[in-house]
């Protein structure tokens, strides 16, 4: 009985360590459930709708694309990034002192929720601790233009 409980342990942990590359650490490091619950969603809509252009590690493809982790222009403001990620975004602007100017794509298809979940992985992984981002701020944010 013993033996069995030490190898199942074993397994249990091996299964954990398997799992945990780059991203799914940054998940494993949010302490509160509901910030990881959303964030764990968020990774999967942020796979299927943003890694294309913006990479799984967020850092974005030369002067194309631009970064999302340790990006000053999504740390600046939330609201503004909430309504990028549903409205997409024309023009010229400047991440970390680098000038991008290509059109992003809207989601238009994408709920409250699902805005929320994705932010709340971008800004809770590669260092970033924001915490929750709830629908109702998404809400908020894409009711007033920034
Ligand atoms: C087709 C490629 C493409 C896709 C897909 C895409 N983006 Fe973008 N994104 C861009 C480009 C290009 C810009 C810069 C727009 C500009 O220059 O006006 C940008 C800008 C941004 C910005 C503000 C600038 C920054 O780097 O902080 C954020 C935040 C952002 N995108 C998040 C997302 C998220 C989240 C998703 C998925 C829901 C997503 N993007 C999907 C291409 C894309």
């Amino acid at each position: 009985m013993k033996t069995a409980i030490s190898s199942l342990l074993f397994l249990l942990i091996i299964a954990c360590k398997g799992g945990d590359d780059n991203q799914n650490k940054g998940i494993s490091n949010i302490k509160d459930l509901k910030t990881r619950q959303y964030a764990i969603q968020g990774q999967q809509l942020y796979l299927q709708y943003c890694s294309n252009c913006h990479q799984e590690d967020g850092t974005g493809l030369k002067r194309l694309i631009p970064p999302l982790k340790n990006s000053d222009y999504m740390l600046d403001d939330v609201n503004r990034s909430l309504y990028i990620i549903k409205n997409g975004l024309k023009g010229s602007i400047t991440v970390n002192n680098v000038e991008y100017n290509q059109p992003m794509p809207e989601n238009s298809k994408l709920s409250p929720i699902e805005v929320a979940q994705i932010a709340t992985y971008i800004y809770n992984v590669w260092g970033n601790e924001y915490g929750l981002i709830t629908p109702e701020k998404v809400k908020e944010a894409l009711s007033t233009a920034p």
